[in-house]
């Protein structure tokens, strides 16, 4: 077998230096030998949006881009959707194994005696305009929590970790659904303990003067299924944020507002929203093609399409798919579905996005459902961020207990000025800065 290793011969100096290949990657750092004599810094990778760069280690999820496969520690999404719920599956994602029936009996005991927020809360939440975006409201309110748990920045002692992992994933639907009631002018509705935690979310953003709110069992079986499918992703792009910040050893609350804050870009969780805006832009399939055509000129995007990771179809967005059937049974088929699938009809038979490899991402149809649920579409990326916050919170505790990692500091390429004169006032002349 030949040796697990990469030599490299510097042409610059004809020297030749051999590194180790460890899980198919060199360690950037074995690059820094590579110099061109005493005074070179020695070479680093140069990787803008870390096209091919492993930032850590993680055994939480595996995704498969070219087969469309995605396993959280080890279990097919597919199943889980099928056979767990949520809050079985968060508990998976942070303990690495699937709970025993008291396992799970406890965890949902605890989560469940965690989703009260503070009083003060409802202030931080008056604060706001009322039609203020609610991804706005979550990440605030999120930070905001840091005030009221300042034990949570001792983030090197577990039991405190998981007190506030448990207090953040109680939490979170507790404060979404604050943002859509502020958003609507209701009263806000306190957690009822006799829920599961999608009921419980539902009765919170939807019940009125009933005396007990009873959420329709395939709803809230539908939302627990999307908040499975929205859980983890590996490394995206709000993950990468969680650890970045994360490992300024910053406390769980004041990271996972970094997260969520990262989540809410429409080229990332802000997607779902806009693919509802996409639809009604369209407004009838006899336009989809006239869409298409504005894709291609590189007018617009297709979003809820394309992945870094995926190059197949993204197994999320079938489960969805079939998911959506079932709610639409109880909320009645949403419209927009029509386009949608044309939309996907089109794209898949198109050169364009089949040279591209662009398929129908996670936020491609979860919107349609969403939205048919009684959902606003402002509300779609909070409902992500609340699943997400479980995955977030695994890969935070994975990288604060992990002896290979240390403050996130990247280097960079510097193109500016070298050291320059410095220019008295009375010498700059206006519209000074030269064009480069
Ligand atoms: C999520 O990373 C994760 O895991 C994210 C996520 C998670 O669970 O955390 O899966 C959730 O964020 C899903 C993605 C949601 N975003 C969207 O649906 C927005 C639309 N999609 C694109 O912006 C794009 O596909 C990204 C951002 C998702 C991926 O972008 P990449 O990997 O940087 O790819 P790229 O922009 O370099 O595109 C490659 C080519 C380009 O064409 P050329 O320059 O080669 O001619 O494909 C084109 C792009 O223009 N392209 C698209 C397109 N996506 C890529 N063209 C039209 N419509 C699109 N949606």
């Amino acid at each position: 077998m030949p040796e697990k290793t990469l030599t490299i011969t510097d042409n610059r100096t004809g020297q030749t230096y051999t590194v180790p290949i460890e899980d198919g990657t060199i360690r950037a750092m074995d690059l820094r030998q590579i110099k061109t004599g005493p005074e070179d810094f020695g070479l680093m990778t140069y990787d803008p949006a870390f096209m091919n760069t492993a930032s850590c280690r993680s055994s939480i999820t595996y995704i498969d881009g070219d087969r469309g496969i995605l396993r959280y520690r080890g279990y097919p999404i597919e199943v889980l959707a099928e056979r767990c719920t949520f809050l079985e599956v968060a508990y998976l994602l942070l303990f690495g194994e699937l709970p025993t029936a008291t396992e799970l009996k406890h965890w949902v005991h605890d989560i469940t005696h965690h989703t009260m927020l503070h009083e003060a809360t409802k202030k931080f939440m008056e604060g706001f305009r009322y039609d203020s975006h609610p991804m706005g409201m979550f990440v605030s309110t999120v930070a905001a929590l840091s005030s009221v748990y300042p034990e949570a920045r001792d983030v090197h002692d577990p039991k405190n970790r998981m007190h506030q992992i448990v207090r953040l994933i109680g939490k979170v639907p507790s404060i979404a659904a604050l943002s859509y009631r502020h958003n609507v002018g209701f009263p806000y509705v306190y957690p009822d303990n006799d829920l599961s935690y999608t009921e419980n979310f539902m009765n919170m953003l939807w019940k009125m003067v009933e005396p007990k709110y009873v959420a329709n069992p395939v709803l809230s079986r539908a939302l627990d299924i999307l908040f499975i499918l929205h859980a983890d992703h590996e490394q995206n792009c709000g993950t990468n944020a969680m650890r970045s910040v994360g490992s300024a050893q910053t406390d769980p609350y004041l990271s996972t507002a970094s997260a969520a804050s990262a989540l809410a870009g429409p080229l990332h969780g802000g997607a779902n929203e806009e693919v509802l805006k996409m639809l009604d832009e369209i407004g009838s399939k006899d336009h989809v093609p006239a869409y298409i055509k504005r894709v291609k000129d590189g007018q617009v995007k297709l979003m809820g399409f394309g992945h870094r990771i995926y190059k197949n179809y993204d197994p999320r967005a079938k489960i969805i798919k079939w998911s959506s059937e079932q709610v639409f049974q109880v909320t009645g088929r949403n419209p927009k579905l029509d386009i949608a699938l044309e939309l996907e009809r089109i794209a898949l038979e198109d050169d364009y996005f089949v040279k591209r490899k662009l398929y129908p991402n996670v936020d491609f149809y979860s919107g349609i459902m969403y939205q048919a649920m009684g959902f606003p579409p402002e509300m779609f990326t909070v409902l992500f961020a609340i699943a997400r916050t479980a995955g977030w919170l695994a890969q935070w505790q994975e990288l604060v207990t992990d002896p290979e990692q240390k403050i996130a500091r990247p280097r960079q390429i510097y193109t500016g000025y070298n050291e320059r004169e410095f220019v008295p006032m009375e010498k700059r002349a206006a519209a000074s800065v030269p064009a480069r």
